[in-house]
């Protein structure tokens, strides 16, 4: 693999998901794949889980990790080709991405949108260079518009809680009064009995619970501030492959008019603008705020839409919680608590903000160890 962003950089995901079921069972059984070889996190945003996850990743390796934050102690970087460089930015991405390259092996890089240009940032302007000039494998760790590392732990995470077969509503049982690692821990591993995904590969309503498809919700929730669509944009994209490849899930996108994502992840996706009707038997919900996409709405790319305190009805609550089928909710980190969901909600036993960035680091490491092998 030479560039991780999109979900068809890793082929088939039954194989993909049984991989990181294998990095689970023994994460440090491939140290020999990145013996003095050396990773290089770039990161021109601020991140937690992603720099913590991918370094554990390429540690089980047995790789060096450099990171590098490029606005706290290296040189200002311009991006733009043509620029007269007489302000405070003292080099250019052209210079400084070679010279980077040089020093590693693969490269990782976290560059969000900049909301200047839809144009610019939904043709991914700065890891398309790094693509280009670094001449190693690259791997988004949040780019402009998606966030395959993110939806990838998403997925390990709904595969390991889809229940076998799952129980519909009010027939849940013990399970309801488990905490999300007691419940994984009673899923089945990889050759112990049945790998769920594999069971209706190929056959669409089959798949991760035999019997009926899964429910999936993206839900949009306010927030005070324009965020990003990256990762609803990769979670959509995801959950369309999955559901392509056999994996039964039903997915459905819940927001308000204007919040459209762009058709290049998420066209197939069902929509639905009424946010009860959406939760209504829902097996996972995955609340997350974006900004406004400028699909339906050019004019307003990048906007937040509408005052957040007249939308606060969107924050995820045991209200909407209480339609689906005792769905487990679902959220990337960080999250601002009664702005995207109830304190009640994210501290429910079924909640899986925990597992999800627990798995960042199993997703992580199954890209760098397929970028390692194709070195
Ligand atoms: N979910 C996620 O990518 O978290 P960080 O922004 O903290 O890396």
């Amino acid at each position: 693999m030479k560039v991780f962003q999109h979900v068809t950089d890793l082929g088939d995901l039954n194989v993909a998901l049984a991989e990181a079921q294998e990095v689970k069972r023994d994460r440090y059984q491939w140290q020999h794949l990145g013996r003095n070889k050396t990773a290089l996190l770039i990161f021109f945003n601020n991140s937690l889980r992603t720099r913590l996850s991918t370094q554990k990743a390429a540690m089980n390796l047995g790789m060096n990790v450099i990171v590098l934050d490029v606005n706290q102690g290296a040189w200002k970087l311009e991006t733009e080709r043509g620029v007269v460089m007489d302000g405070d930015k003292s080099e250019h991405l052209l210079e400084a991405i070679p010279v980077m390259a040089s020093y590693c092996d693969l490269i990782g890089v976290r560059s969000f949108a900049r909301f200047e240009s839809r144009e610019d940032d939904y043709e991914e302007k700065i890891l398309n260079q790094f693509i280009r000039y670094s001449g190693r494998p690259v791997f988004f760790m949040e780019s402009a518009t998606v966030h395959p590392l993110q939806a990838f732990a998403d997925l390990i995470t709904i595969e390991e809680q889809t229940p076998s077969p799952l129980p519909l509503k009010g027939e849940r049982g013990h399970l309801q009064d488990q905490v999300p690692s007691q419940i994984h821990s009673t899923l089945p591993l990889e050759g112990e009995s049945l790998r769920v995904g594999e069971l209706c590969s190929g056959m669409r309503g089959g798949g991760l619970c035999p019997g009926r498809p899964i429910k999936v919700v993206l839900s949009w929730a306010p927030h005070p501030k324009a965020l990003p669509q990256a990762v609803p944009n990769s979670f959509a994209e995801w959950m369309l492959a999955a559901s392509q490849q056999g994996l039964g899930i039903d997915f459905v996108i819940t927001h308000p008019e204007g919040y459209e994502l762009d058709p290049q992840f998420a066209a197939g996706a069902c929509v639905e603008y009424d946010q009860m009707k959406a939760f209504e038997g829902a097996d996972f919900v995955y609340a997350k705020n974006w900004s406004c996409p400028g699909v339906t709405r050019p004019e307003d790319y990048g906007k937040v839409l509408h005052d957040y305190h007249t939308m606060m009805d969107w924050c995820v609550s045991a209200r909407q919680m209480a339609v689906t089928n005792d769905a487990h909710f679902m959220h990337c980190l960080p999250v601002r608590r009664n702005m995207i969901v109830t304190d009640d909600v994210i501290e429910s036993p079924r909640s899986l903000v925990i597992p999800e960035a627990a798995n960042r680091e199993i997703s992580a490491q199954v890209v760098l160890k397929r970028m390692l092998e194709a070195l």
